[in-house]
């Protein structure tokens, strides 16, 4: 079986990993420092903390900004789920903004109309018409590694007076007009799960230019302890959110040869785009011309709509090679559908995008050899059952 995705694990990472074994401190030690200070030296951030994931990550985030029940975050439904479920965890509300159809990140105009009607109540919530005084956040995702159009969104937030969180979960190495993406917001997100640029097994790191986002996450990941790490006093409300030095070293050596990795990725991408240039049905990820760096996550190729896009997953998986479909929109998940009566229609686009992208196998070590298969079955899935 061809697999989705594989993390690329040298000898410097099993070293890095044993060396914390045959020590005495398996939590928060020498590689969590040396891992948040490569990761704040990569997003051009003064502060990074690492934590024990993605979703951490932004939850803590979010608590520093001081997020309230009841307030309101934009987020797009075209993600992955936690990054609107964070809202929820602190009983504040998701809206959801659509997006762009060629960059699949939040579309400006979308954005600037969605505020617009929020102000105007006809934002729809449960079939009511509700009208909010004022929505507090924003989250813009660089999804698949993408990053979002910032000259475009910020002065929008800006004028709206929104407080934007950056989830760059899936962006770690890319750049937007040479700036490394992480660094848009009052603090951003990576995350480390094992299909990531880079993996910490699980993990996950805050990046912000702000002390006291950054102070009060490091706070909030242990528990609430104050910065000296007093024994057994605690500020505030905490989590045990702390990353294990495990992973920390994990990371860090994995960070060593980050370059290696991200243009091995992209030679992936660029062959895979090569490959696939010769079929009018298929068309490979859009990078913007404000792009300067691509930090690769997934590879996802847009069907032709005309083509039945879970037929071809179904046959590609059966013949051995994994395919999946990326994203279902976060706005129609089961749990959504439920807490907030949404129905398909509220998002065009994201719901259009969603019903023919497809991810494919996409890892550093993939060979030239191993994408021909992957293309070829892609092919055949479309001509026999497409
Ligand atoms: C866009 C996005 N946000 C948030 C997360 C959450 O990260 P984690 O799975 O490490 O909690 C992910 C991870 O897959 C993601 O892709």
């Amino acid at each position: 079986m061809i697999q989705l995705s594989k993390p690329y694990i040298t000898p410097t990472e099993i070293e890095a990993v044993l060396e914390v074994l045959n020590s005495d401190r398996l939590s928060m030690g020498k590689y969590t420092e040396l891992f948040e200070r490569e990761i704040a030296r990569l997003a051009q951030a003064r502060f990074a903390v690492a934590v024990s994931s993605g979703t951490a990550a932004l939850h803590l985030i979010l608590k520093a900004l001081g997020v309230e029940q009841g307030d309101y975050m934009i987020v797009p439904s075209f993600t992955f789920v936690a990054s609107a479920n964070v809202a929820l965890f602190e009983k504040a509300i998701p809206i959801f903004v659509d997006i762009d159809p060629g960059t699949f990140n939040v579309d400006p105009a979308a954005l600037e109309d969605l505020l617009l009607r929020t102000e105007k109540g006809k934002v729809y919530i449960n079939g009511q018409r509700v009208r909010i005084e004022r929505v507090r956040f924003l989250m813009p995702v660089d999804v698949f590694g993408q990053p979002v159009d910032y000259d475009a969104i910020t002065p929008i937030a800006d004028r709206w007076k929104l407080k934007v969180i950056e989830d760059s979960c899936e962006a770690l190495g890319s750049h937007y007009k040479g700036k490394p993406c992480g660094s848009f917001g009052e603090a951003g997100a990576f995350a480390f799960y094992p299909n990531k640029q880079i993996t910490t097994g699980e993990g996950g790191i805050i990046v912000t230019n702000n002390e006291e986002i950054a102070k009060l996450c490091r706070s909030m990941r242990n528990q609430g302890r104050g910065e000296d790490n007093a024994w057994l006093c605690h500020l505030r409300l905490g989590y045990n959110y702390r990353i294990d030095e495990l992973s920390a070293a994990l990371g860090y050596a994995q960070l060593t040869h980050l370059e290696e990795i991200l243009y091995k990725r992209n030679e992936v991408a660029l062959r895979y785009s090569r490959l696939l240039a010769q079929y009018d049905w298929v068309k490979p990820p859009y990078i913007a011309d404000y792009t300067t760096q691509v930090g690769w996550f997934v590879y996802v190729v847009k069907l032709d709509e005309k083509i039945n896009r879970d037929k071809v997953i179904e046959y590609m998986c059966s013949h051995q090679v994994q395919a999946r479909n990326y994203f279902a929109p976060v706005h129609l998940q089961p749990f959504y559908t439920q807490l907030f009566g949404y129905k398909e229609g509220i998002l065009p686009v994201t719901e259009k995008i969603s019903k023919s992208t497809l991810a494919i196998p996409f890892y550093t070590t993939m060979t030239l050899q191993e994408q021909q298969i992957v293309v070829e079955t892609l092919k055949e899935a479309v001509e026999r059952v497409g």
